[in-house]
């Protein structure tokens, strides 16, 4: 069995200062042994939230980094800095990153292969947009995204990494996708897994739904036998995260 997983993405939102008050409002609220629980904080409160989770289960995670070692790149940040202050995870190819910052599958692939090099823990997201659904050319897209972005990493490798499926159409808008839907892309991706390495990687390797998910929708969502958890935005930033991580 596969353990869930619920990670909030607070994307860029809170000052250090409020990341911590929300820390420390939501720890009590998402204790449950059976969910991976990750908080995706802002780079400047990463340092702090590393330490103020550090007497729970909770795992930290970054939202990006450069897959560059070190060097001339101004402003950005690498691996082995995320290292060093202790972030487990990392998300990588949100698809506001493709939109806003040019991210391409390319550049997922050798963020992918550097986060590895670091044993920190990719969120790999993939996801297709609303015109590419009704074109009937998701499952197409999402396979192109996953095999691009798993280029040269090793079956070991991959076991470890966590794959979001995030329909774009889903993310911040309320409209989340049907458990029929999600369930439908997720195997489809385990398919793919399953056909780039083999049938023992697939089963092995987490993916979980994200967009628009809440406490109304999680229980039908994560019953579903190929969604692993939820990647969640806007309600990672209130008490009612805690419902989503405690959904049985
Ligand atoms: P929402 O949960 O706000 O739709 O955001 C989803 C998301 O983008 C998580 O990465």
């Amino acid at each position: 069995m596969r353990k869930k997983i619920v990670a909030g993405n607070w994307k860029m939102n809170t000052t250090p200062s409020q990341a911590i008050d929300l820390i420390e409002k939501l720890k009590p609220l998402v204790k449950n042994d059976d969910v991976e629980v990750i908080f995706c904080v802002p780079y400047v409160s990463l340092m702090l939230a590393v330490d103020a989770v550090k007497d729970t289960k909770i795992g930290i995670g970054a939202q990006n980094f450069y897959f560059e070692e070190s060097g001339a790149y101004t402003g950005e940040i690498s691996a082995s800095m995320l290292k060093d202050i202790g972030v487990k995870y990392v998300i990588i190819g949100h698809s506001e990153r493709r939109q806003y910052f040019n991210e391409t599958d390319e550049i997922v692939n050798k963020k992918l292969l550097k986060a590895f090099e670091y044993e920190i823990t990719p969120i790999v997201c993939c996801g297709e947009t609303l015109e590419q659904r009704e074109a009937g050319v998701t499952i197409d897209h999402i396979t192109t995204q996953i095999k691009n972005a798993f280029r040269n990493v090793s079956d070991d490798l991959a076991k470890k990494a966590i794959i979001a499926y995030e329909p774009i159409w889903a993310i911040g808008t309320g409209v989340v996708a049907t458990s029929d839907q999600a369930e439908e892309v997720c195997a489809s991706i385990r398919a793919c897994i399953s056909e780039i390495y083999d049938k023992e990687t697939a089963e092995i390797i987490s993916i979980l739904y994200g967009g628009s998910v809440s406490s109304a929708n999680v229980k039908e969502l994560f019953k579903k036998h190929n969604i692993d958890g939820g990647l969640v935005g806007g309600v990672s930033l209130k008490p009612e995260f805690g419902d989503v991580v405690n959904y049985k």
